[in-house]
């Protein structure tokens, strides 16, 4: 009865299309089509710009490419495939056709499910879309079941599949490594395989990133061209691949990386892939860019609507050495300036271990020795000074040297037989969140904080090691699960965490921009882009992110001069001008601030307040790329009204003599007229413009021109060679 109950409700909720046999999914500017007729095998047909039923009937008859909209292993063996098995006799093939297909419109999307059958084994495929009509983003992941006798193994199972025309397409890529994340790799795809992949097991975006772009017009061009964009939405190890083979395509493939994760699915089981999600833009890179940062803001990151605060983390400006009284002058400092937030960083935890260096992880007690008033008297403190208070964690870690690894060394990845592999430190361990043990012990650290303090307000979460041996001391003989169980218990326990404080304000960090990926920002308001907080590396690194990352979820910080990890010694008004491009936030110790650089913080605190919503909501457009090597380089946000915009240029080079290209800028209405403002001014004059008004037609075309370098004649060594400028733009009214 229960089950008929379950079976209607499904039925209501899940309506069937009776006879559908054309499945396109549109958006405002974007089509989908795939042949689904019931008995044969769901034929890829169209993606693209929006067409109308009417050309899709002329599509069919006149060019559509024989090419499956799912292709499977076995019945073609030459081809790549999107799915491949071991059925429980030994049997290697898949032969799909289509059972039906569903379809179920939300709020804000719809989604349209074709239901697949194996023609012989009882064998079930779901390839399913959610479209995004507004934002121009179908989301599609498959779903897999079977009622086979025993186990069938999976040994390759991509969440989608899509063809591109071969042509003179180019990809653009990210690449790099910790401290030099989302770098800029763009190339003509060529025949044979293009794979882009991760192996961390825990982190996956220090290197390869998991968001590619396909440029169909020959080079990548920021405002123009025909570009699709495509982001798997996961946490943990994926795979791209593109095979560009004999055919006249490019076959694409994204999803779960296979290698060494053969998943046995049981009986009954349902296996659910991470989404792909994909857009497609006549406007460019940029037009991508931009649909990607409506629809993360919207329906990806957590509180994608509201602004976001103006913090210190103490990280640069004590590292480990956390102290009460250096935490109560931080907080009182980052107040005194007008910022919103304080964040203790690590070195604040350990009883029978204190968190002195990179040892003692695990034990999340606070140090009384170093804190004797506790996080109480922290949070206190923060109030008193008007602010709020949030905290670090890195609740996926232990340490050999710690009493939880004392207690349970079993919580620990490691395989049998062998020593562990250590990480940070020497001493750093992966806690084994498939066990549903190490789930609640993780849940439980971020529950006891909130729940002992309940005004934290934002928890910095890290992540600072990776998979670095095989073996799940739980998974026993499943131990090819070991990736997968790994990020479905991330995602159980982080889906408690947000049931529970839907409020926190988290940010996802992993030894950097380790976690930087549309899969885990449900969870998380902002990364932390990178530990490598140098300005002008970091206009590179977020130039990259930029690609499919909203400004909102990017945590910009700044801090001390020379920089910390390059040497770099770069003005604090080029730093400045940098991080208030980003989630702006203060990374070193303001007490060793000069009163000039104070108060150059606390005007720029202020005049982020007056950009804040335009920066973190606005459009984005990038304008002159630092990847070009003009010397210069330089974006903008233009508020959705088009009535507010922020301009940013930052000089890269410096030579005498130097020409640089004038910018234009992007996105403005044409038809109204700007005031321009300077923001964070050094230099003894305002600039010739400042206060004037142009029109955007105008702007949109020519830009204004900028002076190469600061006049500042009193204090000189306020004179630099990282010359940059951030103009604020404010329509008029003309009436
Ligand atoms: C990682 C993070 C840093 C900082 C340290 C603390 O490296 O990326 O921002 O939090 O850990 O140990």
């Amino acid at each position: 009865m229960r089950n008929k109950l379950i079976v209607a409700l499904a039925m209501l909720c899940f309506p069937y299309i009776a006879e559908a046999k054309i499945v396109h999914m549109s958006t405002k500017s974007m089509s989908l089509v795939i042949d689904a007729q019931a008995g044969e095998e769901a034929k890829f047909i169209y993606f693209g710009s929006r067409i109308s039923d009417d050309e899709i009937e002329t599509l069919r008859k006149t060019e559509t490419p024989n090419l499956s909209a799912y292709p499977v292993y076995g019945m073609s063996v030459q081809a790549e495939s999107a799915l491949s098995v071991i059925h429980t006799d030994g049997n290697l093939t898949l032969d799909l056709a289509v059972e039906k297909v569903g379809e179920t419109k939300g709020k804000d999307a719809k989604v349209t499910m074709i239901e697949l059958k194996d023609r012989h084994y009882p064998f079930f495929v779901s390839l399913c879309y959610r479209t995004y009509y507004e934002e121009d983003i179908i989301e599609m992941w498959a779903e897999y079941s079977h009622k086979e006798s025993a186990g069938v193994m999976l040994t390759q199972f991509a969440s989608a599949y899509i063809p591109v025309r071969y042509g003179d397409v180019w990809l653009s890529q990210f690449y790099g490594s910790w401290a030099n994340e989302a770098r800029i790799d763009e190339a003509p795809l060529n025949h044979g395989m293009k794979v882009i992949k991760n192996r961390d097991g825990v982190r996956n975006s220090h290197t390869a990133h998991s968001e590619i772009m396909l440029s169909l017009d020959g080079k990548a061009k920021e405002k123009t061209g025909r570009v699709i964009g495509a982001a798997l939405c996961y946490s943990g190890n994926y795979k791209l691949r593109i095979d560009t083979d004999e055919s006249n395509f490019h076959h694409f493939f994204a999803g779960i990386n296979e290698d060494n994760s053969e998943y046995s699915l049981a009986p009954g089981e349902k296996f659910t892939t991470p989404e792909l999600a994909l857009t497609y833009s006549k406007d460019g890179l940029g037009g991508v860019s931009r649909n990607f940062h409506r629809w993360s803001r919207k329906y990806k990151l957590a509180h994608g609507s509201v602004p976001r605060k103006i913090l210190l983390n103490s990280w640069e400006g004590v590292y480990f050495n956390t102290s009460e009284d250096r935490m109560y002058k931080m907080i009182e400092d980052i107040a005194s300036m007008g910022g919103e937030l304080f964040v203790m960083d690590d070195g604040w935890f350990g009883k029978k271990y204190s968190r002195n260096d990179s040892r003692a992880l695990g034990d999340w007690s606070v140090d009384s020795r170093k804190l004797p008033g506790g996080i109480q008297g922290l949070i206190d403190s923060a109030h008193k000074n008007g602010i709020k208070f949030g905290i670090w964690i890195e609740p996926e870690m232990t340490n050999t040297v710690s009493e939880l690894y004392e207690k349970h060394p079993e919580y620990v990845i490691k395989p049998a037989h062998r020593q562990p592999t250590t990480g940070r430190g020497g001493t750093q361990l992966v806690l084994d969140l498939g066990n549903p043990e190490v789930q609640q012990l993780v849940f439980n650290v971020v529950d006891t904080l909130l729940t002992n303090y309940p005004d934290i307000d934002y928890i910095k979460w890290d992540a600072n090691a990776s998979v670095m041996n095989h073996g799940s001391q739980y998974l026993a003989d499943n131990q090819s699960h070991l990736f997968i169980e790994y990020h479905r218990g991330f995602a159980k326990v982080l889906d408690r965490i947000r049931k529970k404080y839907p409020d926190v304000t988290i940010q996802a960090c992993a030894s950097g921009g380790g976690r930087v990926n549309h899969g885990i920002l449900p969870w998380f308001d902002e990364f932390w882009v990178s530990d490598n907080t140098d300005a002008l590396q970091r206009i590179y690194m977020q130039w990259g992110t930029s690609y499919f990352f909203p400004a909102i979820a990017m945590a910009s910080h700044i801090s001390a001069s020379p920089n910390h990890q390059t040497s770099r010694a770069v003005s604090l008004k080029y730093r400045i001008d940098v991080a208030m491009s980003g989630r702006l936030g203060l990374e070193m110790q303001p007490s060793q601030m000069t009163a000039e650089e104070t108060e150059l913080c606390r005007k720029a605190i202020s005049e982020y307040k007056e950009i804040r919503p335009v920066v973190q909501f606005g459009d984005l457009y990038r304008l002159l790329s630092p990847y070009d090597r003009k010397g210069a380089a330089s974006l903008m946000y233009v508020s959705p009204q088009k009535d507010k915009a922020v301009f940013y240029w930052w000089k890269t080079e410096t030579f005498m003599g130097q020409q640089l290209p004038r910018v234009a800028m992007d996105g403005l209405d044409p038809d109204k007229r700007y005031r321009v403002m300077e923001l964070n001014r050094i230099d003894d004059k305002p600039l010739v413009y400042e206060g004037m008004v142009f029109s955007g037609e105008y702007l949109n075309s020519n830009g204004l021109e900028m002076p190469l370098t600061h006049k500042v004649s009193v204090d000189r060594s306020r004179r630099n060679e990282y010359s940059s400028r951030v103009l604020y733009l404010e329509a008029v009214n003309d009436k």
